[in-house]
């Protein structure tokens, strides 16, 4: 599956449900970019255990994530589909780029700040870490493009700052990745909290859309999400949980945020937000459909992720080979 195009290659953890927010901000991009980039789709395990999982739950997630990527149109005779941890090589990288990374560089990570105040009982040194093991996600494969929220850019930036220095002592070893990021109005935020962004792990199950959220769940959720004082269909900075809504009619139909809002001049919030169920639950149907029949038929998927992991493996050892060389160790007869 090696080609010329620019190797694009992310990465989604499985520690929640998929929602409409991974959808506009990471999948349907992914579905698109698969014709002009050479593209790998993670399915990121290790590191979901940085936070206490469920062991039963996460198999069955993991493999629902996949299912998942799939319906949204990811196309495996397209893009290299796998889970990280069937391919070793990213582990043994992440050691060795821990071995040329300073405590005060991942000190200063937010995202480590922001997780251990979550779950102050568990700052665990696997999320001290976690962004090596992206680091090396990435560098493992000779990434030009690595789409990200913006939450994830300064995991960006350090992996760049670690193959830049390794390049710099050893040779060009790594290619140097740059970022992608959705388009704006593309993040979506939390529906009863809508300064927040929507996250897929949130424990009130209410802030987001799940991909495979029934119809009548997906109307409640409309429903109870909260709007703004004042009665207008109408994007503004003061008003984010109906800017948040008019975002996703927009992304989802496809058509601009300034067409919904004509669209629903004089009209109410509530005849807004009937609509909006409605049309989410219609653009989610087909892809819910095609998930269920991909579930039924698990021998097809764990092929997918044999064959997934078999041409990761294959790419990530000629890097993984060339690190070992480069910093001295014996390479096996
Ligand atoms: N850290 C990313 C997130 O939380 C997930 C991720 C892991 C990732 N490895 C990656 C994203 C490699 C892009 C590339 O969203």
């Amino acid at each position: 599956m090696k080609t010329n195009k620019p190797v694009l290659l992310s990465g989604i953890s499985p520690s929640g449900n998929l929602t409409i927010g991974n959808y506009i901000g990471a999948l349907k991009n992914w579905v698109e970019m698969q014709e002009k980039y050479d593209c790998l789709f993670i399915v990121v395990d290790m590191h979901a255990i940085t936070v206490r999982q469920e062991p039963g739950l996460l198999r069955s997630r993991c493999l629902s994530f996949i299912a998942q990527y799939l319906a949204c149109g990811i196309d495996p005779e397209k893009s290299t589909l796998f889970v990280q941890s069937h391919v070793n090589a990213h582990t043994e990288l992440a050691w060795i780029l821990g071995c040329y990374t300073y405590m005060g560089e991942l000190n200063r990570m937010t995202q480590f700040k922001d997780k251990s105040k979550k779950h102050p009982t568990n700052i665990n040194a696997g999320l001290y870490v976690y962004p090596l093991l992206m680091a090396a996600d990435i560098l493992l494969y000779q990434t030009d493009i690595v789409p990200i929220g913006d939450d994830q850019k300064q995991h960006l930036e350090i992996t760049r700052d670690i193959a830049v220095r390794f390049n710099n002592l050893h040779g060009k070893v790594f290619k140097i990745p740059e970022p992608c990021f959705p388009k704006i109005g593309a993040r979506i935020m939390s529906l009863l909290e809508p300064a927040h962004k929507m996250d897929k792990s949130d424990t009130n199950s209410n802030n987001y859309v799940a991909l495979l959220d029934e119809p009548s769940i997906i109307t409640n959720k409309i429903k109870t999400a909260v709007t703004d004082s004042g009665t207008q269909i109408k994007t503004s900075e003061t008003k984010p949980g109906i800017s948040n809504l008019i975002a996703i009619y927009s992304v989802l139909s496809g058509i601009t945020p300034k067409e919904v809002e004509n669209n629903y001049i004089g009209k109410n919030y509530m005849t807004f937000k009937k609509d909006l169920a409605e049309m989410i639950v219609e653009k989610l149907r087909p892809l819910q459909n095609e998930y269920k029949k991909l579930m039924k038929n698990k021998d097809y998927i764990y092929e997918i992720l044999k064959k997934g992991a078999q041409e990761a493996t294959r790419r990530a050892e000629e890097t993984l080979k060339k690190v070992y060389e480069k910093v001295g160790f014996i390479l096996p007869a």
